[in-house]
């Protein structure tokens, strides 16, 4: 919490702007840096004052209205908390996915006002520490089954949907997105962040920035390098991306190794994709198991049918028995297109968004991001 927390509040209604005045000149706490009746001003003020959290009238009148401004703050990626000021015939909901920090309905008392700044500053303090990216694995307990192009075509749809997506290479050993997105050698690896003191700075000279909009962190260029990478950097590199990226997504090699742990453990949802063959469903039991002994609540998997229109000969009740639920998302298969997009490196859906499989990775895009409550953070 800094010494003193500087506020800007955007108030049109001049008894309103007076009386916040008034009530904040009797402390020291709060220090009130100006008070604005134009919403328009209000992010070029935000970027040059920095406040520590804006006060915005939900009436706000003129070209900006209130809420409209809530939510422009809340798109432009100036991370500032906004407290809404609203009368109590028109009810705001703390809402932080969509930049309502919190609420303070009028009348306030001076008490009041300073509690909330207090405490909307100190929340969202913490979770800038903690990052608010979701984090999301795509795992399987067996090879081959589509998790680098999934992983792949989802970050991109994701990030098609406003969401800063970056996506992480954690096939750390063969750098399967390494391979699919034919980077040169030299491109820069996870091995380059530095490990001491990492920096949001330090991100953009290592990050691989696809033309499909998305930032990847690359796996080492090479085998024995994989190695090198320990799981407390890693975690150190994580923390940092969460707080840079509206959501991470990290494509995972088929073992279970502390890497791979570790991955999971920092997840918000595991992705875990099977297909209906038998040694698949097999694994993925398996897998359940183990999941269920490190003690991830079942809700932090979800599951996903990749080629879920080719069953061959399989009953899909037989799937659903196996995981105990009907899986929460499908992928059909997409046959030519996808052999196509993977050797030119390019996402399929965005080399023919009107594929079905490129209109179920879109869906299970936006399934994911409501699931996650992820951000559109730019
Ligand atoms: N839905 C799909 N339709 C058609 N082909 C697919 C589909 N999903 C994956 N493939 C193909 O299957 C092959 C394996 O996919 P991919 O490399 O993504 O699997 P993986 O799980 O990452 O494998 P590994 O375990 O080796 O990392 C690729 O050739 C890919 O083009
Ligand atoms: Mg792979």
């Amino acid at each position: 919490m800094p010494d003193q927390i500087r506020l800007l509040v955007v108030e049109d209604v001049p008894q309103v702007a007076q009386y916040i005045r008034g009530l904040l000149n009797s402390q020291t706490a709060i220090k009130l840096l100006d008070v604005v009746s134009d919403g328009t001003r209000v992010l070029n003020l935000v970027s040059e004052m920095r406040p520590d959290v804006v006060l915005v009238d939900a009436l706000l009148q003129g070209r900006m209205k209130g809420m409209s401004l809530v939510a422009q703050i809340a798109q432009s990626g100036l991370r500032v908390p906004v407290i809404v000021l609203t009368v109590p015939q028109h009810p705001v909901q703390v809402d932080p996915f969509n930049g309502v920090h919190g609420v303070l309905a009028m009348p306030f008392t001076g008490y009041e006002l300073v509690q909330r700044i207090q405490q909307t500053t100190q929340v969202s303090q913490d979770t800038d520490e903690r990052g608010t990216a979701r984090m999301i694995t795509v795992f399987a307990p067996k090879g081959g089954v589509g998790k680098t192009t999934l992983a792949f075509n989802l970050a991109v749809a994701i990030g098609q949907r406003g969401v800063r997506t970056c996506l992480i290479d954690g096939s750390l050993q063969f750098g399967d997105l390494r391979a699919l997105l034919k980077v040169p050698g030299e491109a820069p690896s996870l091995l380059d962040l530095p490990t001491d003191r990492i920096q949001e700075s330090d991100l953009a000279d290592v990050l691989w920035r696809d033309p499909s909009g998305i930032d990847i962190l690359l796996a080492p260029p090479r085998v024995e390098l994989a190695e090198m990478v320990t799981v407390r950097d890693l975690e150190k590199s994580l923390s940092l991306l969460r707080r840079v990226y509206g959501m991470v997504i990290v494509d995972t090699p088929a073992v279970v190794n502390d890497v791979n742990l570790a991955f999971l453990d920092e997840s918000d949802t595991i992705l875990e994709v099977v297909t209906y063959d038998s040694t698949t469903i097999h694994s993925t039991m398996v897998m359940a198991d183990a999941f269920r002994m490190i003690g991830y609540p079942p809700t932090k998997v979800r599951y996903l049918v990749n080629r879920s229109d080719s069953t061959g000969g399989l009953d899909p009740e037989l799937l659903n028995k196996a995981l105990g639920r009907a899986p929460e998302h499908q992928v059909s298969s997409g046959g030519a297109l996808v052999v196509r997009a993977n050797n030119e490196g390019i996402p399929f859906v965005l080399a023919d968004p009107s594929a079905q499989i490129s209109q179920d990775v879109t869906r299970t895009a936006g399934e994911l991001l409501a699931a996650t409550g992820a951000v559109a953070r730019r």
